[in-house]
């Protein structure tokens, strides 16, 4: 079964062609990154016209890529939230056009889902339960993974996600937006014992997080700094305040994957591609004895194929939706 999907929640216009949730036959993105760059971040305005622009493009591109006709899809998939409404919009708007022009059934997708999707597409043998840590530039989110569609959030982020906690720690360093991976590269070889930052707990809800406290830690530490006149190790700096996101992170999701007895442990989202992340958790789960799954780095971002996975599995247990579909700025999972 191919399926198309459109994924346009944030910056990112995507469309790609997944056969049998699976094998990527296509995976079309446009990054708007560089265009928000100049703000320091996502302008919803500016994304949405993006969208427009760039969606119809993509799906013809992803339909000529894949060498296939148009005939020969199954089914449309969409990613319908959560994420920048306006955005979001743009996505549903068009899959909806797309799957009344091809008379194929349409099939909304939770984009959470679809980030831990990813990995489905990355490891051909990963079968649910598992227990998994989605972490985005909007989320941060523990979840059990009964099933393919049936998942629980054991715990999420009490404000900021740690995508965005990267993105403003980068912004008072004057690191360009997204500053996820220039705070990865420049944490290289930092000392990440010389700053101390705080780890939040929040008091009976063990697998509940907060980022916001180290994000004003951070900023703090900066410009305390500079009305000093003091020097900073800014590589000592993002090396500290990665150590704090991962310790914040990894410990929480050893102890998730203990409690409900799972031997396998998923990592997804944007901010998987953390070298340092990804190293602590191979780390955790090569001591407790737990399998590690985690994307490559260009199926950690946002993108269409992890839609159409996730919407595959969806379609399997019937999920449809109609000409009705509206999109969503936040949904539970
Ligand atoms: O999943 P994603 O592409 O978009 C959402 O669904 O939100 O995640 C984007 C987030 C941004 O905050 C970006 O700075 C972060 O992922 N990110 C990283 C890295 N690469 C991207 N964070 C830490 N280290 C990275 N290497």
């Amino acid at each position: 079964m191919k399926i198309l999907a459109f994924e346009s929640t944030c910056d990112e216009t995507a469309a790609a062609i997944v056969e049998d949730g699976r094998k990527i036959l296509t995976d079309q993105i446009c990054s708007q990154a560089e265009l928000h760059a100049v703000y320091g971040g996502v302008v919803p305005e500016i994304a949405s016209r993006c969208h427009v622009e760039s969606i119809s493009i993509l799906a013809q591109k992803a339909i000529d890529a894949a060498g296939i006709k148009r005939e020969d899809i199954d089914a449309i998939a969409v990613s319908y939230a959560p994420g920048l409404i306006g955005a979001v919009l743009v996505g549903v708007n068009f899959a909806k056009s797309a799957a009344l022009a091809l008379n194929v059934p349409l099939i909304p997708v939770h984009h959470i889902r679809g980030h831990i999707a990813a990995n489905y597409l990355a490891y051909p043998e990963l079968e649910p339960p598992f227990l998994c840590l989605a972490i985005s530039g909007g989320n941060t989110l523990l979840v059990d993974v009964r099933d393919y569609t049936d998942m629980k959030i054991l715990g999420a982020t009490r404000d900021d996600a740690a995508g965005e906690c990267f993105d403003k720690t980068a912004r008072v360093l004057g690191l360009p937006y997204p500053g996820g991976k220039p705070i990865d590269m420049l944490a290289q070889g930092g000392d990440d014992k010389k700053y101390s930052f705080p780890i939040a707990h929040v008091e009976g809800s063990p697998y509940d997080m907060s980022f916001s406290g180290l994000k004003t830690a951070v900023i703090n530490l900066v410009h305390n700094a500079e009305q000093k006149g003091e020097e900073i190790d800014r590589a000592a700096l993002a090396a500290s305040f990665t150590k704090a996101v991962s310790d914040s992170l990894v410990p929480r999701a050893m102890q998730a994957a203990k409690e409900l007895g799972y031997k396998k442990v998923v990592v997804a989202g944007g901010v998987a591609a953390n070298s340092r992340i990804r190293a602590d958790f191979k780390a955790a789960c090569d001591k407790n004895g737990y399998e590690l799954f985690v994307p490559p780095l260009k199926l950690c971002g946002d993108n269409g194929a992890m839609i159409a996975s996730q919407g595959y599995y969806e379609y399997l247990a019937g999920t449809r939706a109609g000409s009705d579909l509206n999109a969503y700025a936040t949904m539970d999972l």
